[in-house]
C-alpha cells in the first residue's frame, strides 16, 4: 500500500490538552496515510512495512497554522509601530495591491511557499489577496510543498483605498465564484479553497450575503477576522447597527459556523454573547499572540475560551505576526497568557506547555478533521527533529556535568539522579527547548503530511 510505513523514535503528542504523552523508543504505524497508533513492539500484522528508523530523535505531530497572510510575507518584520487600522492603511493595503501584478505574485508566493516548505507547518489556513489569478498561483506553489492548506481569495468592497477594492458586491462575489471554478479545474490534491471576507469593516452586507450563499451552496468553510482591536470593534458596530455584537454581523449572513466550518482570527474583545454563539456554532478561534502584541491589540483570554469548551488553535498571522514558526506561536501564547494573568485577570491560569502544544497540533488540527495526534485514526502528520545536534539537549548537559568534579561527600551526582528519576522529564526538556529555542528553524530532518513525505 502506498504511504504505509513504520516510523521509530521518541514520540510526543497531546491526546488531550492536559496530557502530554511521551513514548520513548516507540513506533508509529502509518497505514495508507492514516496513523494506526503508537506501539512499543511492532504488532505481527505490520511486520512487512518499511521501517524509517529515527531512534532517539524527537517526533511530534505537524504544526497547524490556522491563520496566515501569504502576501504579507513581503513586509514581515517591519511596520510594527502601528495599531491595526493604521497598519492596514500604511503597510498592508499598499503591499497587497502589488499582487495585481501576476509576475510579482509568482515570485513573492514562490518565496513564501519555500518558507512554508521549510517550516514546521503541515497544515495552514491562508489568506491571499483580492486578486483571483495571483491567489491561484499561490495555491499552485503551496500544492508543491506537500503541506495541506486552505487558501482564500480575499473579498473587500468598502473602506479601503480604491486600488484594493473590488468594484461592487456583485462583481466581488462573481470573482469568488470564478475562483472556485478555477480551483476545481486545477484538481489540487492538497490545496482547497476557503470563503474569505477580509473582515466586516471591508465588506458590505450585500457582499457578506453573497459569500454566505456561496459558502453554503458549495459546502465551503469560512475564514475572517473578529474582535481584534477596540477601534475596529467600534467601527463595525457603527457600520452594522442591526448587529448586537461583532460576530452577529457574520452570523446574520450565514458566515459564522452555523452552516459551514468557520475560523475567526483574534477574538481579543469577544463579548459573552459572542463567545456563547461561537461555542454553540463550533467556530474556531485562531489565537494569534504575536500579532496581538505587535499591533498592541490586546491579549485574547484563551483560558476562558478553553474552559468554555470553544475550539481553539494557533495562528502566526504573518505579517502582523513576525514569524511563520508555529513553535514560536506556541511559546508566544504561553508568555501572553502570563501577562494576561498579571495585568488583566488574576484568576486566569496561564497556559501550560502541554496546553499550548495541544493548541498547535490537535486543537487547530480539528479544523482539518482527525489531525494533530498519533492516536489511531488520525491522518499521519509528523515532524522528525534532530534537536541534539544543536547541543542544547539534556543528554549533552548531563554528559558535561558528569565530567565536572563532585565535591567529596556530596552524595550521588544530582544529574545522575535526575536522569534516572526523570527519564521522561528529560525528553520533556528537549521538547520544551525545541519550542522555546525555535529549533524548527534548524532541526527538522523529515516532515510528513497526511502520510506523504514533504521535501524539505
Ligand atoms: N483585519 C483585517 N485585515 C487584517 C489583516 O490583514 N491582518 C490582521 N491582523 N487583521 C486584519
Ligand atoms: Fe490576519
Amino acid at each position: 500500500m502506498e504511504n504505509s510505513f513504520i516510523l521509530k523514535g521518541v514520540f510526543c503528542h497531546t491526546p488531550s490538552r492536559e496530557n502530554l504523552e511521551i513514548r520513548e523508543n516507540a513506533c508509529a504505524v502509518c497505514l495508507d496515510c492514516v496513523c494506526e497508533g503508537l506501539f512499543d513492539e511492532i504488532p505481527e500484522r505490520y511486520r512487512g512495512l518499511p521501517l524509517i528508523d529515527c531512534t532517539d530523535r524527537l517526533i511530534v505531530p505537524g504544526m497547524v497554522d490556522l491563520h496566515i497572510h501569504a502576501p504579507q510575507y513581503s513586509f514581515i518584520g517591519t511596520g510594527m509601530d502601528y495599531e491595526l487600522l493604521e497598519w492596514l492603511d500604511r503597510m498592508t493595503f499598499p503591499a497587497e495591491s502589488r499582487y495585481e501584478d501576476e509576475e510579482y505574485a509568482d515570485k513573492a508566493y514562490a518565496f513564501f511557499a519555500d518558507k512554508m516548505r521549510r517550516s514546521a507547518t503541515t497544515r495552514a489556513v491562508v489568506f491571499g489577496t483580492i486578486h483571483r489569478k495571483s491567489t491561484l498561483t499561490l495555491m499552485e506553489h503551496l500544492e508543491n510543498t506537500g503541506i495541506i492548506s486552505y487558501v482564500g481569495k480575499v473579498n473587500m468592497d468598502r473602506n479601503a483605498p480604491e486600488y484594493l477594492l473590488e468594484p461592487d458586491a456583485r462583481s466581488a462575489a462573481a470573482d469568488t465564484r470564478l475562483f472556485l471554478e478555477e480551483v476545481l479545474k486545477r484538481g489540487f490534491e492538497r490545496t482547497r479553497p476557503v470563503i474569505t471576507p477580509r473582515f466586516a469593516v471591508s465588506c458590505t452586507d450585500e457582499l457578506l450575503d453573497e459569500l454566505g450563499k456561496i459558502s453554503k451552496e458549495n459546502a465551503l468553510p469560512v475564514q475572517s477576522h473578529l474582535s481584534e482591536n477596540p477601534d475596529e470593534v467600534r467601527l463595525v458596530l457603527s457600520l452594522c447597527p442591526s448587529a448586537s455584537f461583532y460576530g452577529d454581523v457574520y452570523d446574520q449572513h450565514g458566515l459564522f459556523g452555523r452552516e459551514t466550518p468557520c475560523i475567526m482570527a483574534h477574538c481579543v474583545y469577544s463579548t459573552d454573547d459572542e463567545v456563547a454563539l461561537m461555542r454553540n456554532n463550533g467556530v474556531f478561534v485562531a489565537h494569534c499572540p504575536a500579532s496581538n502584541i505587535n499591533l498592541a491589540s490586546g491579549i485574547a483570554p484563551v483560558r476562558r475560551y478553553l474552559e468554555t469548551g470553544m475550539r481553539v488553535g494557533l495562528g502566526t498571522d504573518v505579517a502582523a505576526g513576525n514569524s511563520e514558526s508555529v513553535f514560536r506561536a506556541a511559546t508566544d501564547a504561553i508568555q501572553a497568557s502570563k501577562l494576561y494573568r498579571l495585568y488583566v485577570d488574576h484568576e486566569a491560569k496561564p497556559l501550560t506547555f502541554p496546553e499550548s502544544f495541544y493548541l498547535a497540533t490537535k486543537g487547530g488540527g480539528a479544523f482539518f478533521g482527525k489531525v494533530g495526534s498519533f492516536e489511531a485514526g488520525y491522518e499521519f502528520d509528523a515532524l522528525v527533529l534532530d534537536d541534539l545536534k544543536e547541543g542544547y539537549g539534556t543528554e549533552t548537559a548531563h554528559t558535561v556535568s558528569k565530567k565536572t568534579e563532585v565535591p567529596y561527600n556530596a552524595g550521588p551526582d544530582p544529574c545522575d539522579i535526575k536522569a534516572e528519576q526523570e527519564k521522561h522529564a528529560s525528553v520533556r526538556e528537549r521538547l520544551e527547548k525545541a519550542f522555546y529555542l525555535e529549533l524548527d528553524r534548524t532541526c527538522i530532518v523529515r516532515k510528513f503530511a497526511a502520510g506523504k513525505e514533504c521535501a524539505l
